[in-house]
């Protein structure tokens, strides 16, 4: 399914020998390092520490950024192909990685002050710790602006005291980002970013969920009673922490779109393979009509998609306008992933309801692509608002 060269709207996809290096890369990992125990990891909801410390170490967890933070200075159509290749296989691992890519590391590197980036970004973008970014609450979701977290301004630091829920990485994390109201009059325009360190005192790790997908990830509401933050954690000029978080949710839904399609070409690769060996009513299942429709639909939904995805990327490195563009990838590519897994499952029968063939956990998996970094309803809005920008 691999396509090296594309072009779309006067858009060159020209995959440079880098860019198809980074592929290669991050199928060997998924295939060596992140397939085995994967129905284990699922079954426990077991974090997977030793898979996280190898991102880190083969570069995956701070692809974008500039090597003088000990990042990898790639483009964002390398992180996509990434994202792609480990999600193919293991979307637990791939959300862990691109939270950490593109909602920690590119807010801390486009919006962070120096000192800010030499003191965490240098850890985040190497793997030495993972990080957490922290706007939703058990009332705020979709209706972000709605926070009840607040950072009361003490002058030298903020008071930190709210509940974020849904935290991915929220054990496993070193820093959060967190999104809180300091002037509630002001709206959104009140509202703060903060860096908050785990283990500062009034700092606690909530419930873990207990989810129907991506388990491996570890998911948590995250408390703060009375956290004294410093200034100079705050991120950006006072009352932007609302823009901080509309702005790398932008690139995240990149992320997230590249997730869904790595979800749902890893469950239409499983589903050509089995087609081809199964056999029914004396011949393979791919011979029959009904099994080659499927996979003729997937293919076509699942390259349209990675179009879609490819395009905001190439947008965000052009540094052309991608919000509505990232809208539409992560919106198309989410929806393919539930609809592709859900007709991989049927392809397989009675063994994909099982859990050792994996699409039934893809299926479970795609879900949350749907919901988590804006649902799709969110998504039409956002596509919706730029037409009429
Ligand atoms: N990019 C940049 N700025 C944006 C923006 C965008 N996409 N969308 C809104 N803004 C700015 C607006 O310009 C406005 O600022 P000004 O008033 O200064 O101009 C401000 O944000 C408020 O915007 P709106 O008036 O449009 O606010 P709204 O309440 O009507 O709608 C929303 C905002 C688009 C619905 C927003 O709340 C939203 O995106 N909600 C979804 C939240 C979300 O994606 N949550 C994901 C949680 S994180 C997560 O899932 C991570 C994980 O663990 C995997």
């Amino acid at each position: 399914m691999a396509t090296a060269t594309l072009e779309l709207q006067g858009l060159n996809f020209n995959l440079s020998e880098e860019h198809l290096a980074v592929q290669e890369a991050a199928r060997d990992f998924a295939q060596n390092e992140l397939l085995p125990g994967i129905v284990e990891r699922d079954n426990e909801a077991r974090f997977p520490a030793e898979q996280v410390k190898r991102m880190g170490e083969l570069g995956f967890l701070g692809m974008m950024v500039s090597p003088e933070y000990g990042g990898g200075g790639m483009d964002t159509v390398s992180y996509v192909l990434a994202m792609e290749e480990i999600s193919k296989v293991d979307a637990s691992s791939s959300v862990i990685m691109s939270v950490n890519n593109s909602l920690v590391c590119w807010g801390l590197e486009t919006y962070g002050s120096e000192a800010q980036k030499q003191k965490y970004l240098t850890k985040l973008a190497t793997g030495e710790m993972i990080g957490a970014f922290c706007l939703s609450e058990p009332e705020a979701g979709s209706d972000a602006t709605s926070q009840q977290t607040t950072a009361e301004d003490k002058g030298d630091y903020y008071l930190l005291n709210g509940t974020k829920n849904w935290i991915t990485n929220g054990n496993s994390s070193g820093v959060a980002l967190v999104i809180a109201q300091t002037d509630r009059e002001k709206k959104h325009r009140g509202i703060n970013c903060l860096i908050v360190e785990k283990g500062s005192p009034g700092f606690t790790v909530g419930k873990k969920e207990d989810k129907m997908g991506i388990r491996a990830s570890d998911t948590h509401s995250l408390l703060f009673t009375d956290v004294q933050v410093p200034k100079e954690n705050r991120i950006g000029d006072d009352g932007f922490g609302f823009k901080f978080a509309m702005s790398t949710l932008n690139g995240g839904r990149i992320g997230i779109a590249a997730q869904a399609l790595g979800i749902a070409a890893g469950a239409y690769e499983l589903s050509l393979n089995y087609a081809q060996e199964r056999k029914a009513f004396g011949k393979q299942i791919f011979d029959h009509q009904a099994i080659q429709f499927k996979l003729a639909e997937m293919a076509t939904k699942i390259e349209a998609a990675r179009l879609l995805v490819y395009k905001a990327a190439r947008l965000k490195d052009e540094h052309k306008d991608y919000v509505q563009a990232a809208a539409m990838a992560k919106l198309y590519a989410s929806e393919v992933a539930m609809w592709a897994t859900t007709e991989a499952v049927q392809i397989h029968g009675g063994y994909g309801y099982v859990k050792e063939f994996h699409v039934e956990r893809m299926m479970r998996d795609a879900k949350i692509t749907q919901i988590y970094e804006g649902t799709s309803e969110i998504q039409k809005l956002v596509i919706a608002r730029e037409l009429v920008h």
